[in-house]
């Protein structure tokens, strides 16, 4: 417009003038002048008027395109983040729910929407109601308040934080629940309390053994000595044998204590898992308590990542000695060396690069009396056991920064999964 319009005044000036110069004898008369110069200034400021509007008119446009933006992002955010959210009115009525919320929770948007939702929330997870109530009612607002979550398909923990926001004049205020499934961390959490833990019993355990291990040893050499001496009586004699064989039993007990406080990675190197893993297995085979007709299978392929080849070893024949030792007759188990999916570890495990290793078995499960102590040292339920394996287990994979889980469902079998970063952090390799 401001373009035309300059144009427009430009061309019917020309007009003007010529009909004022070619069209009349009269001549330019001051009057006539002055028309001029006004008919020109006039055109100018239109042509200026109108270039303002244009430019104005563009910010406008611009600034409401920049409006549009952030709000398409705030919704896409909402939209895709973990965290869920949710929005009640005073009377509890669902206002705004994000679609992690509903996959959290377990519900539909749709079916709820306006509709009091609160009885809802009081059925799936008790402690999420209350702290919406609580801050509705009082106003109180809860800071991270663990609620739990019980879902016909899982049960689980969340992280809760809730928040007022003021709604119309006269209506209390509406309540905004923020949350998000802290199972991860929470099982992050189990898991380097089980590895201090461990490494606490490991440093008593070895002062101790080193304590005990040399008084033992004079003393099952003094009475043996007396035992020697030609006066002793046949008594005598059981009784010193009783004490040999004890001390001999207490020396064992405390190598064997040793034995697992001395797991360290001792040589770093790179190495291939899944040929270790297979030379474990062949070991494994050889042990008596392995049944003939076990199948133990190796699936996945090679397997490359820096660690001690003796210490890893020890893992893998250590889990699959467990699973065929419970597996027993027609024991079928299944070792799987690789990469695995990012989303297989839990969030926040802080594992670079990660390596895997999964040991199933078609086994009983892992009896509840050992359940809850597993990875303790000399906690075993098998007879003849005597509690280690899983400890050096999991010190041998505290040693090389990785995390053990384990899966068990009673009479269907257990899964043991290791993760191994698969390269060594750089302070560490130097
Ligand atoms: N795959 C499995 N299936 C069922 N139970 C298992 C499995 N692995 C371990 N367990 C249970 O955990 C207990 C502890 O295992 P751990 O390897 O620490 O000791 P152990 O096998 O009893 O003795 P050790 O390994 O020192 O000879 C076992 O006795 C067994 O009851
Ligand atoms: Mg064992």
């Amino acid at each position: 417009p401001p373009r035309s319009a300059a144009l427009i005044t430009t061309l019917v000036g020309l007009v003007y003038i010529a009909d004022v110069f070619f069209g009349h004898s009269t001549p330019l008369t001051p009057d006539v002048a002055i028309q001029l110069a006004v008919f020109v200034a006039v055109a100018a400021v239109t042509a200026y008027v109108a270039s303002r509007v244009k430019l104005m008119g563009a910010e406008r446009e611009a600034l409401a395109g920049e409006l549009r933006q952030v709000r398409l992002e705030a919704a896409d955010v909402l939209r895709n983040i973990p965290t869920g959210i949710v929005t009640v009115d005073p009377e509890g009525r669902l206002l705004y729910t994000n679609p992690a919320a509903e996959a959290i929770l377990g519900f539909r948007e749709r079916d709820w929407r306006d509709r009091p939702i609160m009885p809802e929330f009081a059925r799936v997870a008790p402690e999420f109601w209350a702290a919406l109530t609580a801050t509705a009612r009082r106003g109180v607002r809860a800071m991270r308040v663990e609620a739990v979550v019980r879902r016909p398909d899982r049960t689980f923990p969340i992280g809760v934080t809730t928040t007022t926001l003021d709604g119309a004049p006269g209506e209390g205020p509406r309540v905004t629940a923020i949350f998000s499934d802290i199972s991860d961390s929470k099982r992050l959490e189990r898991l380097r309390l089980r590895t201090e833990r461990l490494e606490a019993v490991a440093e008593l355990s070895s002062s101790l053994a080193h304590e005990i291990k040399n008084p033992l040893a004079s003393i099952r050499s003094s009475v043996e000595q007396l035992a020697r001496a030609s006066r002793a009586n046949p008594d005598e004699k059981f009784l010193t044998s009783l004490i040999v064989r004890e001390s001999d039993r207490l020396a064992r007990l405390l190598s064997e204590f040793l034995d697992f406080s001395r797991v360290r990675v001792t040589e770093c190197r790179p190495l291939d898992l899944h040929q270790v893993a297979g030379a474990a297995i062949r070991l494994v085979r050889e042990h008596p308590d392995c049944p003939a007709d076990a199948r133990i299978e190796l699936l996945g392929d090679r397997t490359p990542m820096e660690g001690d080849e003796d210490l890893l070893h020890r893992v893998v024949s250590n889990l699959v000695l467990n699973a065929v030792q419970a597996a027993g007759k027609e024991a079928r188990v299944t070792v799987r060396t690789g990469r695995p999916e990012p989303h297989q570890l839990p969030g926040g495990a802080g594992i670079d690069n990660p390596v895997a290793l999964g040991v199933s078995d078609n086994g009983p499960g892992i009896p509840e009396s050992v359940r809850a102590r597993l990875f303790e040292p000399f906690v075993t339920g098998r007879v003849g056991g005597t509690g280690l394996g899983l400890a050096i287990v999991q010190r041998a994979v505290d040693a090389h920064r990785g995390l053990v889980f384990v899966d068990s469902t009673p009479g269907q079998g257990t899964t043991f999964t290791v993760y191994f970063p698969a390269a060594r952090r750089r302070e560490e390799a130097a």
